[in-house]
């Protein structure tokens, strides 16, 4: 008998590091989902692919209009879903 042992996300590569710098955008008073898995179409908003992966996305609120969030690409951040400059140790990753 075979037993497969999966050891959380590691043996999968994730989170994905969907980029090496955070997205600077503008975003509308709401709520949202940021993607933690670095597998969404949409990100850094969930797209629900993290399906199956073990991990969530993080739900944050804008309260105001505001043109110019940094939010995580790496997701590696500490401060989720706000980059916190921790992309700086992926800078020489090729994605
Ligand atoms: S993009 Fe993840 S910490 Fe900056």
């Amino acid at each position: 008998m075979k037993i497969f042992v999966f050891t959380l996300l590691s043996d999968f590569g994730l989170p994905r590091i969907a980029d090496t710098k955070p997205a600077e955008i503008g975003m509308p008073k709401g709520d949202y989902l940021w993607c933690s898995c670095g597998l969404s179409a949409k990100d850094p908003i969930c797209d629900k692919a993290h399906k199956g992966t073990g991990l969530t996305p993080y739900f944050f609120e804008v309260t105001n209009d505001v043109e110019n969030l940094k939010l995580c690409m790496c997701k590696h951040t500490k401060t989720p879903p706000f980059c916190d400059g921790s992309h700086n140790r992926f800078l020489n990753e090729k994605l």
